[in-house]
């Protein structure tokens, strides 16, 4: 009779079914469903201590409330996205793929807190002492003061925290790999996750430590998702990349104490991850001018104007329905800003495969992107070059009108910074919203519609097909 109580849980998303199916019904995800046995009727830890319960106090929304202290990590790219520093009994997700640096930059961040002199505790469920001992020799870091233990076993690890009265920092790598032991569940499922999390969560906000928890991400769904421990944690940071690019990336998607989208910037080394203050510089250090297919744009990540390249390239299609590749960029939206550039410019892409990509591994969600990716496509499908001295931002919408995007000034200045000469954006507006003031050097030339994009584009080639012709008849 109990195996009929048992319910079938998404690895990834959590949802809870009573019966196994092969695809989970509310995020989508195939083969994420795992047996795992009901949950114990009362939470873990010590719940229900005051059975009789008091009154709730309700008091005004004026007050004061000092901004929360801070305990700052030293690598200031780490500091910046967590909005300032570690707070103190707060619960901070770092997700991520495997292998993409998670264990490095906590090691990193731990040590130089013990070095500044906080009690910094690192409890490893994956790693033996000694690789972690290794990792912290190949880093430079063996002689910081940092607290190293290996333990998995849930119940050891909350009776070490609950004595503990001066820990600043206690590192969990990785939560997945930490087990309760009155649950029935394998390490990893999301019952055990988030028992486990609730847990050391509830320890960090009673003994006042920085809580921060390592999650994977895997797309197996063998292991539980990060995504189920989002809405227990103060902030979720992920960090992003491919593996075989040396830029990590950095994003907070939740901060209940700073802002979210904003970024840090990394370059894995031999060292260790070493911070990137100018990313701009390093997105495009590679980049050759005069190649048909490639545009900067001045993006906004967070609170800090970055630029990128834009690389599109057509090739004609083998046949069947051409392909669209994506990295770095909406899907969907490249297939609408084809539409618009099809309907409104009559620039026909259609039978060519496109690929598109954001040069540096970034990946950018800012609709301001369009115009960059539209100057990318109609340079690759007209053979001509951008000026590779411009930047472009600006939204497009439907009927190919370039809208106005936030934070013009700091996305041109950004583009003066970095030695651009000019900038193709949006028209400023007659009325309400701040226009770009001029800045000294740049050239800005306001666009109002799609069509004045592909003008010059159009023009030039014209003006390449006449040369060509008067050579041939000459
Ligand atoms: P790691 O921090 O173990 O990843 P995660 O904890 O997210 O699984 O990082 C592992 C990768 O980083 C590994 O492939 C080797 C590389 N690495 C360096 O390039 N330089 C270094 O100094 C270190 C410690 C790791
Ligand atoms: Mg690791």
């Amino acid at each position: 009779m109990a195996k009929d109580r048992n319910r079938h849980v998404c690895q990834a998303c959590g949802a809870v079914f009573p019966k196994w199916q092969g695809r989970c019904d509310a995020c989508g995800e195939w083969n994420t469903l795992q047996e795992e046995a009901p949950p114990p009727a009362r939470g873990p830890g010590p719940a229900a201590r005051a059975a009789g319960g008091r009154r709730v106090e309700f008091v005004g929304l004026q007050g004061q409330a000092a901004p929360p202290p801070r305990i700052p990590t030293g690598l200031a790219e780490l500091d910046r996205v967590l909005g300032g520093g570690l707070v103190p009994a707060s619960a901070v997700l770092v997700g991520g793929d495997p292998g993409i640096g998670k264990s490095t930059i906590l090691l990193q961040a731990a040590a130089r807190i013990a070095t500044a002199g906080r009690r910094a505790l690192y409890i490893s469920g994956e790693e033996a002492v000694a690789q972690v001992r290794l990792r912290a020799l190949r880093l430079g870091l063996e002689q910081a003061p940092l607290e190293l233990a290996a333990a998995t076993a849930l119940r050891d690890i909350a009776a070490s925290l609950e004595e503990e009265k001066d820990a600043a920092l206690v590192v969990i790598d990785s939560i997945q790999t930490l087990w309760l032991d009155a649950l029935d569940s394998a390490p990893g499922t999301v019952a055990q996750v988030r028992a486990c999390a609730a847990e050391l969560i509830r320890l960090a906000k009673t003994r006042g430590f920085a809580l921060v928890l390592v999650g994977h991400v895997t797309k197996e769904g063998t292991l539980a998702g990060p995504r189920v421990l989002e809405h227990m944690v103060d902030a979720t940071l992920y960090f992003e990349g491919d593996r075989g690019h040396q830029f990590r990336i950095l994003r907070a998607v939740k901060n209940r104490f700073g802002a979210t989208d904003e970024i840090g910037v990394f370059e894995m080394t031999e060292g260790g991850l070493v911070e990137v203050p100018n990313p701009s510089a390093l997105f495009l250090a590679e980049r050759r001018g005069n190649v048909a297919g490639s545009a900067v744009f001045a993006g906004i990540e967070g609170t800090r104007p970055v630029l990128v390249e834009v690389q599109a390239l057509l090739a004609p299609s083998a046949g069947g329905s051409p392909r669209r590749q994506v990295v770095g960029w909406d899907t969907g939206r490249l297939a609408m800003l084809m539409a618009v550039l099809e309907a409104r410019c009559g620039l026909t892409l259609g039978m060519n495969d496109v690929y598109l990509n954001i040069a540096g591994g970034l990946r950018i969600a800012e609709p301001a992107a369009d115009l960059a990716v539209a100057a990318a496509l109609v340079s690759a499908a007209t053979d001509r070059p951008t000026d590779p001295e411009t930047v472009y931002f600006g939204e497009v919408g439907l009927s190919g009108e370039i809208r106005q995007v936030a934070q013009a000034e700091a996305r041109l200045r950004e583009a003066q910074k970095l030695g651009f000469a000019g900038a193709v954006l949006p028209r400023r507006l007659a009325r309400g919203g701040r226009a770009p003031v001029a800045l000294e050097g740049l050239r800005l030339a306001e666009i109002g519609h799609i069509a004045d994009l592909v003008a010059p584009f159009a023009a030039k080639t014209g003006r390449r097909e006449k040369e060509r012709e008067a050579a041939k008849a000459g």
